[in-house]
């Protein structure tokens, strides 16, 4: 899979896509995680990306010719077909359905808003899908962009070793919550461990861990029932 970030600050990624499961899925071929620098678009002696809104209003937006022709240089630089998401606090809410959809697809563009956002024509003309990371603003698109990309590259297939599988976590499978988990030590500040953990009863310990589940989902998430 090829995910292009389109971004004013790329140097942002530094950090999330050179460590952990995205650098081994990078390492191993799954992923192919990539910077696309907005301001190598930028227009005028300059290379300026934004403006004042039309209108009035406080703060800067990413301009229409500055973001669409970058998206459009993403999609020409790779042949697959894309899927292009910009980052948006007003955007549909991703979740783990949505991170499951969007790891089926074969190329990515994901572009990460700035300063009071982007000139609406640029998402329009690109057919985008805008995404939000929750009801809440960020200063920019980079770190949602950073939790897709995590939450998409562990479900490609390989991405994760047989000890970190997906398919028991929360919001996957029965989509509710896993139940709680334990390591050593066996007993901790006067807290031992669940004893059916200990027991080596696989089927016991199965059913519990499906109850706890059950139980933690109706205390902690009903609406996910
Ligand atoms: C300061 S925000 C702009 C907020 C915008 N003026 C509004 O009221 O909806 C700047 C950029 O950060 C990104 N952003 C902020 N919050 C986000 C969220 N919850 N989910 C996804 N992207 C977000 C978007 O790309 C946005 O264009």
């Amino acid at each position: 899979m090829v995910i292009q970030v389109v971004t004013l600050f790329p140097e942002m990624f530094d950090g999330p896509v050179t460590s952990s499961i995205l650098k081994r899925a990078q390492d191993h071929g799954l992923a192919d995680i990539r910077r696309v620098p907005l301001r190598w678009f930028g227009v005028g002696p300059h290379r300026t990306t934004d403006d004042y809104p039309f209108g009035g209003g406080v703060g800067m937006l990413l301009r229409a010719d500055v973001v669409v022709p970058a998206v459009e240089w993403a999609l020409a630089h790779h042949a697959a077909p894309a899927t292009v998401v910009v980052t948006s606090a007003q955007g549909q809410r991703f979740d783990q359905a949505m991170a499951q959809e969007l790891s089926r697809a074969e190329h990515l563009v994901i572009v990460a808003g700035h300063y009071e956002g982007i000139d609406e024509r640029a998402t329009d003309l690109l057919g985008a899908r805008e995404v939000s990371v929750g009801d809440v603003v960020l200063t920019g698109g980079e770190i949602p962009a950073m939790v897709m990309i995590d939450a998409i590259v562990r479900l490609l297939p390989g991405a994760l070793g047989a000890e970190e599988g997906a398919v028991q976590e929360s919001f996957s499978g029965e989509g509710g919550l896993e139940g709680p988990q334990f390591t050593r030590p066996k007993t901790f500040r006067s807290r031992p461990v669940p004893e059916v953990l200990l027991s080596g009863d696989h089927a016991r310990i199965a059913r519990w861990k499906v109850e706890e589940s059950k139980a933690r989902t109706r205390q902690r998430r009903p609406d996910l029932l």
